[in-house]
């Protein structure tokens, strides 16, 4: 039987400590190698959880393990992940790959230069409805389409502080619905906007193909449960996904698997650091729209 690859964590906040760990730990593709953060306490607690070991460095880290996954703020993941890229290991990244475009740019290269595979975890498409929907969509001409990501996340609850209050939702969950409704319909030639994103967005794109489509953003609604959906129309067909609908465990067991794959291969990923650049842009562009 094929080694578990050895994946070490860097960062140990609410989403390490929800999804990245267990995911990790739970193999039979991955092994949870070990635990850094930038407080050890909070380093120290995670791997003390799982019963591996807590490492000082980031640099004491890579030199233990096989691949990376990176659970951080945005603002901090740039520079961990072009360390461990040139140190030569894969990357699990978290979406946004950064706070900007020129820092997304510094991590695909990173990844290029050094051949390392890559997967940025748009956890939606490890989904088994949202694959089954993109598949239905590939059959189809559309015309047009909707899609929204609306919670409270802001209002209460793990997620309500610090960046994403600052920055809002474009940056936050914008990288999961703007990923999905650009697989849906295609490359984006133009956005228009309208609202704040700590708030309410509304996005206009058209879609190269011609095909419209509008954006719903807001991490600000006290709905339940939290709403993700993508609605695709053509002349005489639909299709529509409630991204959520998907089991999360089997979306994660996904995960673990192809990020297993790609650690081993260096092969590219839909959602690996280059998809991450694409995202990254289209965030940008919308977060001009909202400017003008
Ligand atoms: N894919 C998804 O669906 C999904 C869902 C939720 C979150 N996420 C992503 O996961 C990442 C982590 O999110 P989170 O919810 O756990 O909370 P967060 O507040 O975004 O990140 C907390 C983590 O960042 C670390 N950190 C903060 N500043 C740092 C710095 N300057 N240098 C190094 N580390 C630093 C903290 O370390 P210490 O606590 O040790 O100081 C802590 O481990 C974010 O990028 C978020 O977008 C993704």
């Amino acid at each position: 039987m094929t080694a578990p690859v050895r994946v070490g964590l860097a960062g140990a906040g609410p989403w390490a400590r929800m999804v990245h760990a267990p995911l990790l730990a739970a193999g039979p593709e991955t092994e949870l190698a070990g635990v850094w953060s930038r407080t050890p306490e909070h380093a120290a607690a995670l791997a003390a959880d799982h019963g591996v070991a807590n490492y000082p460095s980031f640099d004491a880290l890579l030199d233990a393990v096989d691949a990376v996954a990176i659970a951080v703020v945005p603002s901090a993941q740039p520079d961990l992940a072009v360390r461990a890229a040139n140190a030569g290991k894969a990357l699990l990244l978290e979406k946004p790959l950064g706070l900007d475009v020129a820092a997304a740019r510094r991590i695909a290269d990173a990844v290029a230069e050094n051949g390392v595979g890559s997967i940025m975890l748009l956890t939606y498409r490890f989904a088994d409805v949202v694959r089954d929907f993109l598949a239905d969509v590939a059959t189809m001409n559309p015309t047009g389409g909707r899609a929204c990501f609306i919670s409270g996340a802001f209002l209460s609850g793990a997620f309500a502080g610090g960046w994403r209050l600052d920055q809002g939702a474009l940056l936050d969950v914008g990288p999961h619905v703007l990923d999905l409704v650009e697989a849906a319909l295609g490359p984006v030639a133009d956005i228009q906007g309208h609202g704040d994103p700590r708030q309410w967005v509304g996005l206009l794109l058209t879609h190269e193909n011609g095909a419209h489509s509008e954006v719903t953003l807001s991490c600000a609604s006290a709905i339940e449960p939290s709403r993700t959906e993508v609605e695709i129309y053509g002349r005489d067909c639909s299709a529509f996904v409630d991204a959520r609908a998907g089991a999360r465990a089997e979306s994660f067991a996904r995960v673990r698997a192809e990020f297993a794959e790609v650690a081993r291969t260096g092969a590219a990923h839909a959602c690996d650091a280059q998809r991450g650049v694409v995202i990254q842009t289209l965030i940008e562009r919308a977060t001009r729209a909202l400017d003008h």
